[in-house]
């Protein structure tokens, strides 16, 4: 056996064993900050959201509290779902207080729905079909979305897409499909992604088919239109 004769290697600052474990320290460090930031810290609510969150269209995976209304859904920021313990090691909170200020408020992009009765105003034909429909679709259950912009009421107009049984589905193209919401008509906000023209198609066909509102034929009075009739009152 040969005498092991450990003499400890001279250790400078700039020993290349040194700058390889500083490099690779940094690069760890900071692909665990980009790691935390993408998987772990929670958008809590519309204030967390930043520009580069979206304008890289960054998606966020999310568990659905409530929806209030045919187009829009409260959204609970879960950041590696299951995986990170959501829904069993990590409870998501389920009352009013509690969910304060905890969510996301967001409009379903480019469309929209037929209105409920609201302050007195007469609901829209099909608007207990969309609420109910959607409420069906996605209350209480893990979403995707893709936030675009945030409105005027701060609620953020995102894309929302769910898995089912047959795949990954896009939530405003499945309204538009049962003609329970139009292709959104406003001026101001229309965010469409990618997906305007998909959505117009998707629109066009329900509407040949006489799907859902368009079996109302010349009857049918747009969600814009009953906005604009009501708009002083
Ligand atoms: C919808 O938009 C997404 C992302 O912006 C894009 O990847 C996708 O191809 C679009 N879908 C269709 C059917 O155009």
């Amino acid at each position: 056996m040969a005498p092991v004769t450990n003499t400890p290697p001279e250790v400078s600052i700039l020993h290349p064993k040194v700058l390889l474990f500083t490099a690779g320290l940094t690069t760890s460090i900071f692909l665990s900050y980009r790691f935390y930031k993408r998987y772990i810290r929670r958008i809590r609510n519309y204030l967390d959201l930043t520009s580069s969150i979206l304008n890289n269209r960054q998606s966020l995976y999310g568990y659905v509290t409530s929806v209030p209304d045919g187009d829009n859904f409260r959204f609970y920021h879960t950041p590696g779902g299951r995986l990170l313990g959501w829904g069993w090691l990590r409870s998501i909170p389920t009352t009013r207080a509690a969910l304060k200020d905890e969510t996301l408020m967001i409009r379903l992009c480019g469309v929209d729905a037929p209105e409920c009765s609201h302050f007195g105003k007469p609901a829209q034909p099909y608007s207990q079909e969309a609420l109910q429909w959607l409420r069906e679709y996605i209350n209480g259950r893990y979403v995707t979305i893709t936030p675009y912009s945030i409105d005027q009421y701060k609620r953020v107009v995102a894309r929302a897409q769910i898995w089912k049984w047959n795949g990954r589905k896009d939530v405003s193209a499945e309204m538009l499909k049962r003609g329970i919401a139009v292709v959104y008509e406003g001026k101001v906000g229309a965010e469409f992604g990618d997906n305007e023209s998909w959505y117009r198609k998707l629109e066009a066909k329900a509407k040949k088919l006489k799907r859902g509102m368009w079996s109302l034929g010349k009857k049918l009075q747009t969600p814009s239109a009953y906005k604009k009739l009501y708009v002083n009152n």
